[in-house]
């Protein structure tokens, strides 16, 4: 298992409030995974958990373990565990330092001491593979939104983790720049077998690439599984979880033809009620 949870509970330090209340949760190598939930329902403070930030920086209480790639993360320092887990959030500007995108690239494998060929060697694989030779000797701060998410994301990747944790990466960007996020998401799983969570709230942006949707309500896990089978749930909509418009159009149309199939994006709408139509 690429994540393995358990049991997990965590109360940050000064509060009493239980933030994450017993969650058990196993994500595979090379999974895409999605994590919704309510505003405040603790999934930040899950992403904080997978790569130490949680209890190496946020101190708290924690119960039950957190498994990252066989190890505990309480029991490792974060520079060990960024090499594992990559952890991207909703402001890239906040985590871009470097006066040059390829300097950005080169800094955190830099500060873990990796020899310079093999820094070189990465630095321009990911240029490649994250199309920025354009952005190469810009500043990060020159760039836009959704350039800077790339950058964040590459610079991440740097440090090799097996798995990448994105906090509502697409939360500032216009349509198409969080589109060609999720775009690139999903080819870095598929061409790296690299493990993705991302908690995104936009299910419509997210479910055409998930393999797994979990649900988090009031820092408990309500639910996992199948993204079909998890947004036409009933509880989940109750929740407060924003079920995609073509999502409940399907179901609201409630036709025999269409009944046993929940299509994730409009494409695939469309292609079912064109299929359904010629029979
Ligand atoms: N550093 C902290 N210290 C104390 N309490 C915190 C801290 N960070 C978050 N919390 C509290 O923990 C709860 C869960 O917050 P968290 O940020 O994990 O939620 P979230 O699901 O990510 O919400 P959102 O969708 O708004 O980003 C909230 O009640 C929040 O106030
Ligand atoms: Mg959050």
């Amino acid at each position: 298992m690429s994540i393995e949870i358990s049991e997990l509970s965590f109360t940050y330090s000064g509060s009493t409030a239980k933030v994450l209340d017993q969650i058990s949760l196993s994500i595979p190598q090379g999974a895409f995974v999605g994590l919704v939930g309510p505003s405040g329902c603790g999934k930040t403070t899950l992403a904080r958990c997978l790569n130490g930030l949680i209890p190496h920086f946020h101190p708290g209480e924690l119960e039950g373990t957190v498994n990252v790639c066989g190890l505990e993360v309480q029991d490792h320092h974060a520079h060990e565990l960024a090499q594992k887990v990559g952890l991207v959030f909703q402001n890239p500007e906040n985590q871009l330092i470097a006066p040059t995108v390829e300097r950005e690239l080169a800094f955190g494998p830099e500060n873990l001491g990796v020899p310079r060929d093999q820094i070189r060697h990465r630095v321009e694989t990911l240029i490649q593979q994250i199309r920025l030779e354009e952005l190469r000797d810009k500043a990060p701060y020159e760039l836009s939104g959704g350039e800077q998410q790339r950058v964040a994301i590459a610079a991440v990747l740097a440090l090799e983790p097996d798995i990448l944790v994105l906090d509502e990466p697409t939360a500032n960007l216009d349509p198409l720049s969080a589109y060609e996020i999720l775009q690139l998401l999903s080819q870095l799983n598929r061409d790296m077998q690299l493990t993705v969570l991302l908690i995104e709230h936009r299910l419509e942006l997210v479910l055409p690439h998930i393999q797994e949707l979990i649900v988090l309500a009031n820092g408990r896990l309500v639910r996992k599984g199948p993204p079909n089978q998890v947004v036409t749930d009933p509880e989940v909509a109750k929740i407060g979880v924003a079920v995609p418009n073509v999502v409940q159009l399907i179901k609201q149309v409630n036709h025999p033809k269409l009944a046993s199939h929940t299509p994730l994006s409009v494409g695939q709408a469309i292609k079912l009620i064109l299929q359904e139509i010629k029979r």
